[in-house]
């Protein structure tokens, strides 16, 4: 590789990186999280009657959820720590565990934020993933649940909630946070500063250089505009070469 493959390939690698890594809404607790933007808090949904906060039937089970506490009704036969409970009239299984309580995503934009639980029971690991949405209209309710792919161990619910509309950051937990992305992008710069640096003090005092040619790989970045000029034409074109398009 030489040195213009390489300038492309980390910049090609720089966006790549940089757009995927989105902000993730990070665990403040087992039922809060926050973004830059703004806090998603379930805790008003806690509950204190002895009864599960939420019940939903799909598939043949009945779903126990308590979000932002834990089941106080026994699920194979687990008195603490359960989050989700599936049960039918003969049995009852551990479908999330409270300390396995994980966010992805973001609670706006074309991301979605889920709510993710696990749990081993005899060496079967069952997953429920909640799909937590922003109704402002909803205090809180367990819509539906889904076994996806079936068979699979794993659960899909989904719960509307006017609690996972952001609220905004309070000063208290409003502590700086810098994304991937934003660490990428500095890393990128500091990287371009001591190229450009460097190569002009190195044209200088090793290479003798004067005015332009003290740009490092000058004719290189000379000839960039013109390499960008091609492809554009080139995609106009339609992917034809010049000769291909002449011959027309
Ligand atoms: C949320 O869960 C669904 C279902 O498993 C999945 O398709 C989706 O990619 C997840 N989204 C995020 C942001 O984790």
């Amino acid at each position: 590789m030489d040195f213009e493959q390489v300038i492309i390939s980390l910049y090609c690698l720089f966006s790549i990186v940089s757009l995927t890594s989105g902000e993730d809404c990070l665990k403040i607790d087992q039922c809060s999280c926050k973004t830059s933007q703004g806090a998603v808090d379930l805790h008003p949904l806690a509950n204190d009657q002895e009864n599960p906060r939420f019940t939903v039937v799909g598939g043949g089970y009945t779903y126990d959820y308590e979000p932002c506490k834990e089941l106080t009704k026994p699920c194979a036969t687990k008195t603490s720590g359960v989050a989700v409970c599936q049960r039918n009239t003969d049995n009852s299984y551990i479908a999330g565990d409270v300390d396995s309580a994980t966010f992805s995503g973001v609670p706006f934009g074309n991301s979605r934020l889920n709510l993710t639980y696990t749990s081993e029971n005899g060496g079967v690991l069952r997953k429920s993933v909640f799909h937590i949405v922003c109704v402002t209209t909803e205090s809180g309710k367990l819509v539906s649940v889904k076994e996806d792919p079936p068979g699979s161990g794993v659960y899909l619910f989904e719960l509307q909630t006017k609690y996972a509309c952001l609220s905004p950051i309070t000063p208290d937990n409003n502590k700086k946070h810098i994304s991937t992305g934003s660490v990428l992008l500095i890393i990128f710069f500091v990287l371009i500063t001591v190229y450009l640096v460097g190569g002009i003090l190195f044209m200088k005092f090793f290479a003798g250089a004067q005015g332009v040619e003290l740009i490092p790989n000058y004719e290189f970045w000379s000839s960039l505009p013109g390499y960008i000029k091609d492809g554009c034409m080139f995609t106009c074109r339609g992917c034809k070469t010049e000769s291909s398009y002449s011959q027309i």
